[in-house]
């Protein structure tokens, strides 16, 4: 069972993200947490961390297994660009975690989209960002970050075993939580501070060059229907476009994209 880590904001390369550190032994949910702290005022870049998460989510209000082991984390974001730019949010966050696992000695980690990141055709992390407006405007963000970490296969249940990996499968070793809180903290500082500093284009290119869809086969579930195509491209604001079976191209756009399998 893992312990309580420490991690100081003195311990971390960063110049936002981190300047102020909580872990925890349990919470609901460090998405919630977080929140919590940013309707108090915590600062940007404030980092939340539990050892274990009761009712961890996803997109869709899916259920995220959160038992100890793995690196469960929010960070509160309080950036000042347009409510829609949420979704480079989740692409910078998809980023890092995606980076931070290559650090941590992940073969070839990629992004699957919106928010993702796959080894070996598992999945190996998550991430959700939501937001507070006041208003119209928004108040902060909060980036959710889920890595499987030292997670090996019977602590998934038993629907994830086939579909689900981790740090510790993929490297062959376990690695110190706080030193994958550390490596995550510093890469999400980075992409973080390009995204405050309008470097927009070097994200995009960036996450499409780590996207693992392009050219592939695959099945995307809306809500009410799926589509079946090969992709053509990805982007994180306009979604995918898709070659469809019937002919056609179609654009179909983030919001509306439950899941993407591949074919
Ligand atoms: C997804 O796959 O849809 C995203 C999963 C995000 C899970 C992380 S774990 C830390 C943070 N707290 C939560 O409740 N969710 C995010």
């Amino acid at each position: 069972m893992s312990a309580l880590f420490r991690l100081r904001p003195s311990d971390l390369r960063t110049r936002i993200v981190g300047c102020r550190i909580e872990v925890y032994e349990s919470l609901t949910s460090t998405n919630e947490f977080a929140s919590r702290l940013g309707r108090e005022g915590a600062p940007d870049g404030t980092a939340v961390f539990a050892l274990e998460q009761a009712s961890g989510h996803g997109r869709f209000g899916r259920v995220w297994h959160s038992p100890r082991g793995g690196l469960w984390c929010s960070v509160l974001m309080r950036p000042t660009f347009a409510a829609q730019e949420m979704l480079l949010i989740t692409a910078v966050g998809a980023l890092a975690a995606r980076e931070a696992a290559a650090h941590l000695g992940v073969g070839d980690a990629r992004i699957r989209f919106p928010n993702d990141v796959y080894a070996r055709g598992r999945k190996l992390a998550g991430v959700l960002a939501e937001s507070r407006f006041a208003g119209s405007e928004p108040e902060f963000f909060v980036l959710g970050t889920g890595l499987n970490v030292n997670l090996c296969a019977e602590h998934f249940p038993p629907e994830l075993t086939a579909l689900a990996t981790s740090v510790q499968i993929e490297a062959g070793r376990e690695t110190p939580l706080a030193v994958a809180a550390r490596t995550l903290l510093e890469v999400l500082d980075e992409w973080y501070t390009a995204l405050r500093d309008g470097a927009i284009e070097e994200i995009v290119e960036e996450w499409r060059n780590q996207s693992d869809l392009i050219g592939r086969r695959v099945r995307i579930e809306e809500e009410s229907r799926a589509v079946e195509g090969i992709v053509e491209d990805v982007h994180p604001l306009d979604g995918i476009q898709l070659r469809l079976d019937a002919g056609p191209v179609a654009r179909i756009a983030p919001d509306r994209i439950a899941a993407v399998r591949l074919g």
